[in-house]
């Protein structure tokens, strides 16, 4: 397949789908200015999903991808979630607030969520993406019939060949510098942390589906180099997130534009996954060694997004969920369109 004359691409780049960070604005961009833009819908509902597309569809005719999360639907788990609301009380304390009662599952996943594939179905954009699992065959094939180009993110090769089963046209290669959640399949597998760039390399070689590098990518070289190796395109996203399009704080910003940046942590502390974080207050605290266990995500998501909130309530902005990826200290702070176009000059391309 020639990914690019799919989509009618004129750079291979495509905008990581970013939840809680990208916006219908910023994938508009991308888009009209020749990559693929996305948006992110795993951690909104389909009034919100509805509304962001024709938010997007008003800003670009251009091609765009719908992001989902399809992780394993969790399980309350009373006391093991008691135990680990009692671990953050004293941080909540601090910030003169009380922790929640008891932890909710705050979004659903698209696993079995007829309301959200109805939602994707009437929109149907160039391309749909997966993150932390595949959706069951009926909903591929739908998805297929409705003309949507399915990408699923992948950590390793056992992912890729579930993948490949399930009918997957192209793989995300995420890598372990990448920011934002790790989309492993199953959290508590285990790990072999492969780079982006081997991860990439591995899956050229295996050579059963194209594949999107995606891991602390941040200019026209690195891209070159995923090229190089047998990538059809690179997924970005922590160089994205300092544009003005996004709805990164300023806290979130003003750290990304610091020596912070050069330092960042997976933790599972913030939603219940692992995920690349710049290292802050949140992340310290996840390496503690007197720990509960974590609960599932994204119950203890419904933690984190409330302690994130009492923290900067107080003018504490160290415990946000400021991911970002191992190349945060390139990211430019400048429009989208232009970022595109500079990748594109870096590449020897004119977007
Ligand atoms: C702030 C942020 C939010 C993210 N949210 C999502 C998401 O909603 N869906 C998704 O598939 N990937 C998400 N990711 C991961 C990206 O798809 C991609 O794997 C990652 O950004 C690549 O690494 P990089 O950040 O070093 O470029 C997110 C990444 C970041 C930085």
């Amino acid at each position: 397949m020639d990914f690019l004359a799919r989509l009618g691409l004129s750079i291979p780049l495509i905008q990581a789908p970013m939840a809680g960070t990208s916006t219908p604005a910023l994938a508009a961009e991308v888009s009209n200015a020749g990559a693929l833009g996305s948006l992110a819908l795993g951690a909104i509902g389909p009034d919100e999903a509805r509304r962001q597309i024709a938010d997007l569809r008003a800003r670009t005719d251009g091609p765009f991808n719908l992001n989902l999360f399809v992780h394993e639907t969790p399980r309350p788990d009373p006391a093991g979630e008691q135990a680990w609301l009692d671990a953050l009380a004293p941080l909540f304390r601090e910030y003169g607030a009380q922790p929640p009662a008891a932890l909710e599952t705050i979004y659903d996943s698209f696993a079995g969520n007829t309301a959200m594939l109805e939602v994707v179905l009437e929109a149907k954009p160039a391309v749909v993406s997966f993150h932390f699992g595949l959706p069951d065959p009926e909903t591929i094939s739908a998805l297929k019939a409705a003309g949507c180009l399915l990408l699923g993110s992948v950590t390793s090769l056992a992912e890729a060949d579930l993948s490949l089963a399930a009918g997957i046209d192209v793989l995300v290669a995420q890598g372990w510098e990448a920011g934002g959640h790790r989309g492993m399949f199953d959290p508590d597998a285990r790990d072999d942390r492969l780079g982006a760039f081997a991860l990439t390399r591995l899956l050229a070689r295996w050579g059963k589906l194209p594949v999107v590098a995606a891991g602390g990518i941040m200019d026209g070289a690195d891209i070159r180099a995923a090229l190089d190796l047998g990538a059809v395109a690179a997924q970005l996203g922590t160089a994205f997130i300092a544009c003005p399009e996004t709805s990164a704080d300023t806290a979130y910003r003003g750290l990304l534009a610091s020596d912070a940046a050069s330092h960042t942590a997976m933790t599972r502390a913030i939603s219940g996954r692992p995920a690349r974080c710049l290292a802050n207050r949140f992340t310290q605290f996840g390496e503690r060694p007197d720990l509960p266990p974590v609960p599932a995500y994204p119950r203890t998501y419904h933690a984190g997004k409330a302690l994130s909130a009492a923290a900067k309530a107080a003018g504490e902005p160290l415990y946000g969920a400021q991911w970002a990826g191992q190349g945060a200290p390139l990211a430019r702070s400048i429009p989208a369109a232009q970022l595109v176009a500079q990748l594109a000059a870096e590449l020897g391309l004119t977007a």
